[in-house]
């Protein structure tokens, strides 16, 4: 019998209340913003629901990511493991299955944004062959 959490697609009904109530929990390095409210998580679950995944030990949630991908680049967002099981490897079996969802979609480069001062995330990226891109600065614009 294996101890390491099932990775499974998220699921609106079941999950929605509960992947909130994780996030809340997440200390630092995660923003809950306008793209978490239902209906905008119903649209990004139309258009590549296999590519938000949870992870989940005893019927609880305790990890997430959601990876996007638009016909050109990948996006990973929201990658969060809950606090007391954190260095188990939970982390890194939802990026390996999303990375192996997104190359098996076609996708060659994928991208993804940590705050500044998040150092776990960046010693976990690194960890995970990602590399910072300081010469690229990100610009954004709120359409709402
Ligand atoms: C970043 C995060 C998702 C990592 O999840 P995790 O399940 O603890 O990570 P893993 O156990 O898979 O760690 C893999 C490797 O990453 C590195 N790593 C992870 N956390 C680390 C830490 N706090 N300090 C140093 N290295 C760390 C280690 O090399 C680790 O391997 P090891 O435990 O064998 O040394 C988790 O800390 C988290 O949820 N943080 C808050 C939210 C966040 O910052 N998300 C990322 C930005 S969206």
């Amino acid at each position: 019998m294996t101890n390491a959490p099932r990775i499974r697609q998220f699921d609106f009904d079941g999950d929605y209340a509960r992947i909130i109530g994780l996030w809340q929990t997440i200390e630092t390095g995660m923003h809950i913003g306008p793209s978490d409210a239902p209906g905008e998580i119903r649209k990004k679950l139309e258009r590549d629901p296999d590519l938000f995944l949870v992870a989940e030990k005893n019927e609880e949630i305790i990890g997430s990511i959601i990876g996007g991908f638009d016909g050109r680049r990948g996006m990973i967002y929201h990658l969060a493991v809950r606090s007391d099981f954190r260095r188990q490897g939970v982390g890194q079996a939802l990026l390996a299955e999303v990375e192996k969802r997104l190359k098996e979609k076609g996708c060659i480069k994928c991208l993804l944004m940590i705050f500044e001062d998040n150092e776990t995330a960046k010693k976990f990226y690194e960890e995970s062959g990602w590399k910072a891109a300081p010469e690229d600065l990100v610009f954004m614009k709120m359409f709402i």
